[in-house]
């Protein structure tokens, strides 16, 4: 995956400076998202907001999202280029330390952009970051892929996609959505939640380490966990065992055609 973004640096104090045209769109982003996630996000994801009070009409530093984030689980966002390698990503999880590039979509791509910018870093996992199952998810799932070669690392990572990316929760109201990548896109908000469009199974480690997936399309088939607790549950499976049983039984036909790519 190539990228057109920068991100940019944070000055000699650790602040960076966002233009007026960046606070811009992070208001229009955050006003908008929050409205509609409401009555689509899961409970966790909504209390998460109130805990991390994002600024409105600004771009929030991450100095200050971190001095929040350490006192719920601990752990802080780190500032990175645009895109790092994989060693790299998994490396500051396993650190407690959740890489955030620190770029913003540009107005022309206000709907939709392919590459994580820092509105999908923040709003989409950082409230969740402030919850223990989710946090020590990511830090144990950090850990285990960085046991394991880089070609088995790429089918680990359908786990990931699959719950922290695109992940759906069972509630007493009906599904409901915990996944950054969902929860910081408008369109798929509403898709993955309300749709008869894409299909929604119950979520099996298994089934998800099988399951191809496209990044540039909105997903076709979301796996739903039947509470937020069960994520970290996930990790007493024997991943590594699950992976070779994965590999040995093989991928699910594509929901989708073949074009496009996986991290
Ligand atoms: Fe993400």
């Amino acid at each position: 995956m190539k990228t057109t973004y920068v991100s940019k640096q944070p000055n000699a104090a650790g602040v960076i400076d966002w233009t007026r045209a960046e606070n811009q769109t992070w208001n229009t982003l955050l006003t908008r998202q929050t409205a509609a996630v409401q009555t689509r996000a899961s409970s966790e994801f909504l209390e998460g907001l109130e805990r991390i009070q994002f600024s409105q009409d600004r771009v929030p530093q991450h100095t200050e999202i971190n001095a929040r984030l350490r006192d719920f689980t601990g752990w802080e966002v780190e500032i990175v280029p645009a895109l790092i390698p994989a060693k790299e990503f998994f490396t500051l999880l396993a650190n407690k330390k959740f890489p955030a590039a620190s770029f913003i979509r540009t107005p022309e791509e206000l709907d939709y952009i392919q590459e994580p910018d820092i509105f999908h870093e923040f709003y989409g996992h950082v409230p969740l970051l402030t919850f223990s199952e989710y946090a020590n998810f990511m830090e144990e799932f950090g850990k285990i892929a960085l046991s394991i070669s880089p070609k088995d690392r790429r089918r680990l990572f359908r786990l990931f996609w699959f719950t922290i990316e695109f992940g759906l929760l069972k509630t007493a109201s009906g599904v409901r959505a915990y996944g950054g990548g969902m929860l910081s896109s408008i369109h798929e908000t509403v898709w993955s939640v309300e749709s008869a469009g894409p299909k929604r199974e119950d979520f099996d480690p298994l089934k998800a380490l099988r399951t191809p997936y496209r990044i540039d399309i909105p997903q076709p088939l979301y796996y739903v966990l039947d509470s937020f607790s069960d994520l970290y549950r996930i990790l007493d499976r024997n991943l590594v065992h699950l992976l070779e049983e994965s590999k040995e039984l093989g991928d699910f036909e594509p929901l989708f055609s073949p074009a496009g790519e996986e991290l």
